[in-house]
């Protein structure tokens, strides 16, 4: 991890992963990132072990990851373990010089125990149950799926917890996907709600349940808010909002249970994390306790987001930024548990990517401060959901595909660079100046997303604007949560954070009064964190931090032309999602204007000076996002802080004392390196899909 995160991190990560202390021994900054791949034993002869764990120690990998989905063959029958296969192909991997992490197989439970206690598989949205055949499709709310769960991961931990061989654990598979609607369900839904409640005329008030006579008499009659048989989709959204809490903690409850289980035998010297969806959904990283911390998934070309021509083979541009920013301040440092290898079989259109794109992925997480990364998975299966899904190597077990030729690239440049790491280094000035953050909240999302009141609303999107402007200005940023220090950021932006409470504002108060500078966002303090609007004034708590009134709100039919002039750009800027139309109080400057519709004139983006700080409110969602980087440029400028100017898709990181670049547009790109910088891989005109790394003592000392 950088070592500039760290102090920021050591505070509020301490608060929500108690164990993150032990990360930076785990994982050496010299080392800077190991690269692993997955390998399914269970699925191979065992004659052909031997020749593909030297394969794999040969391409350079440091470390394999197994026994993932291997419940059936690890406990084959009821409480018979068999571990002895496990055994021998961890010995495979040692002899190989190769670390090893285990997974616990809790998403796919064996035949025999679905026969027995068929109750062990959650319930859709129409009470119909799951059943066996597929993975992922258990309920973990349900306690006799729990006791096996736990018991497995218990003779998992007595078997290896002290296996030196091993060198961490994964829990589960991308936890957190579907809801469960099933009756354990929905009996530790009530029960979290009479935690969070106390009585019931408490929850009635909260949920609002004199609206169209929904009130409770007692807990026992709430049903987990559910469209299907409602036969209506506008639920109430304080229970959907506090379902999705609870089905995040309850996703949280039961990592940690395994966590807390494999912690009674492991020794100090393994750690513990999970493989997040690298998208923000249900799952909510933030939640878990028992973690030592959290890593992701990641699959970047997904038919057809991307930019240019060429994008759908490069991948959406943000979506790995995003989950390296996301997930590294969590608890200090992070990883890739599987970065797409290839070709992969379950997206809309599972197009090729482009040459070269395979290792600018891995580069990129580089950049965005990975301590690892690894690869699902070795061997191209000829059998099974994943036969049309890429491997390191081919259907004949030996012959690297594209790429697993350019993972075997990577680990010999991140070996390259390994002779030049310098520890003394420190980050440079210019690029630690510009540092922000961008605070996020699930919760935001979960409210959002059920009340959008257009179709065009797209919380994601909304917010990736502000990311992407951020990136643009070449600022390091760091994604947080409200526990960490914004003083630590020169500027942070919360884009439509809708629930908010007076201590959050006052704490925005505080930063900005102490010099900080704020970017909020259409949406932002609309309600209160029950997702109830704020009587009195629209988003009433935050209109003396803008120094605005939000007249009302509009938004477009989706071929509406609203504009937006700046100044000297009297119409330059459409939008249709979503504008707030303010009304600036004495001292308050209008940055933007609405340069049509019956409001024409009236002010669109606001900014005033606060204590020695600034707060400026952009009221509305533009389609392309030209006018949010336009206004985050000028925060960062007249805030005297210098910034880059990078266009869309191309990345530009330091880690560990070198400077990255990566290009995920469809256009080359000629990097700003000075004259005196050394490039160590790649040129400084970056083509579409291509890495630069240099290191730039000249200038960085500056
Ligand atoms: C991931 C999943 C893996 C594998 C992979 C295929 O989402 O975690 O187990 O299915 O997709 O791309």
């Amino acid at each position: 991890m950088r070592i500039h995160h760290l102090a920021a991190f050591l505070t509020a990560a301490a608060l929500a992963f108690p164990h993150h202390q032990d990360t930076p021994r785990f994982f050496p900054r010299a080392d800077l990132m190991t690269v692993g791949v997955y390998y399914y034993p269970e699925q191979w002869p065992e004659g052909e072990w031997e020749r593909d764990f030297k394969n794999i120690g040969a391409l350079g990998f440091g470390f394999v990851h197994m026994a993932e989905f291997s419940w059936a063959f690890l406990e084959p029958r009821e409480g018979v373990f068999d571990f002895a296969w496990l055994d021998r192909a961890v010995g495979l991997a040692a002899g190989n010089n190769l670390k090893v992490i285990l997974g616990t197989p809790t998403p796919g439970p064996p035949a025999w125990l679905a026969e027995k206690h068929p109750q062990i598989f959650l319930q859709d949205g129409r009470y119909q149950s799951r059943e066996h055949g597929i993975r992922a499709n258990t309920s973990t709310s349900e306690p006799t799926f729990r006791r096996y769960a736990e018991r497995l991961v218990e003779a998992m931990g007595r078997h290896y917890g002290k296996d030196t061989r091993v060198w961490g654990w994964q829990i589960d598979n991308e936890p957190g996907a579907a809801f469960d609607f099933g009756p354990s369900a929905q009996t530790r839904f009530r029960q979290w709600l009479e935690r969070k409640y106390g009585t019931i005329g408490r929850l009635n008030e909260v949920w609002g349940t004199a609206f169209w006579s929904v009130r409770y008499d007692a807990f026992g009659q709430i049903r987990i808010p559910n469209a299907a048989p409602a036969g209506e989709d506008r639920l109430n959204p304080h229970a959907l909002l506090d379902h999705k809490r609870w089905n995040a903690d309850e996703t949280a409850d039961f990592l940690d249970l395994q966590a807390k289980t494999l912690r009674r035998f492991s020794a100090p010297g393994q750690w513990i994390t999970t493989n997040y969806v690298s998208a923000v959904n249900e799952a909510d990283p933030r939640r878990t306790r028992g973690l030592d911390f959290p890593s992701f998934t990641m699959y970047v070309v997904r038919g057809s987001a991307g930019l240019g021509p060429d994008g759908f083979r490069l991948g959406a541009p943000y979506r790995l930024a995003w989950a390296n920013d996301f997930f590294r301040p969590i608890a200090g440092m992070t990883g890739v548990m599987e970065l797409q290898p290839g070709q992969v079989n379950w997206t809309r259109t599972n197009s090729q990517p482009m040459p070269g794109a395979v290792r600018m992925w891995l580069w990129h997480g580089f950049a965005g401060g990975l301590s690892y990364a690894c690869t699902y998975r070795y061997r191209h299966v000829p059998y099974g959901s994943e036969q049309y899904h890429d491997g390191i190597v081919g259907l004949d077990g030996v012959t690297p595909s594209s790429g697993g030729l350019q993972f075997k690239q990577v680990i010999g440049e991140m070996k390259l660079l390994r002779t030049r790491f310098d520890p003394t280094l420190p980050i440079p000035a210019r690029y630690q100046a510009r540092k922000a953050a961008l605070l996020w909240n699930h919760e935001n999302l979960w409210d959002l997303e059920e009340q959008k009141q257009t179709v065009q609303w797209d919380t994601r999107r909304h917010v990736e604007k502000y990311f992407a402007a951020l990136k643009s200005c070449g600022a390091p940023v760091d994604i947080i949560g409200e526990s960490a220090r914004l003083a630590d950021y020169r500027v942070v932006a919360a884009p439509a954070y809708q629930l908010t409470d007076a201590g959050l504002i006052a704490s925005w108060k505080t930063y900005v009064e102490n010099g900080g500078h704020l970017v909020l966002s259409c949406r932002t303090g609309q309600k209160d964190r029950a997702g109830r609007m704020w009587t009195g004034r629209f988003s009433a708590p935050l209109v003396s931090l803008i120094g605005a009134d939000i007249d009302f709100y509009d938004m477009m039919p989706e071929d509406g032309d609203g504009r937006i002039a700046l100044k000297g750009e009297p119409d330059a800027f459409p939008w249709n999602n979503w504008a707030d139309v303010l009304l600036p109080h004495a001292g308050t400057e209008a940055w933007a204007t609405y340069a049509n519709q019956f409001y024409a004139g009236k002010a669109a983006v606001v900014s005033r000076k606060l204590g020695r700080g600034t707060v400026t409110y952009i009221g509305v969602d533009t389609e392309d996002g030209r006018l949010e980087n336009k206004v985050i440029r000028r925060v960062f400028r007249e805030a005297g802080i210098a910034v880059e100017s990078y266009p869309d898709g191309v990345f530009v990181e330091w880690r560990d004392g070198f400077w990255v670049g990566v290009n995920y547009s469809s256009t080359p790109y000629n990097l700003p390196i000075a004259a005196g910088a050394e490039i160590l891989i790649g040129d400084r005109k970056l083509d579409p899909a291509d890495v630069c790394v240099w290191i730039d003592r000249m200038k960085d000392s500056r």
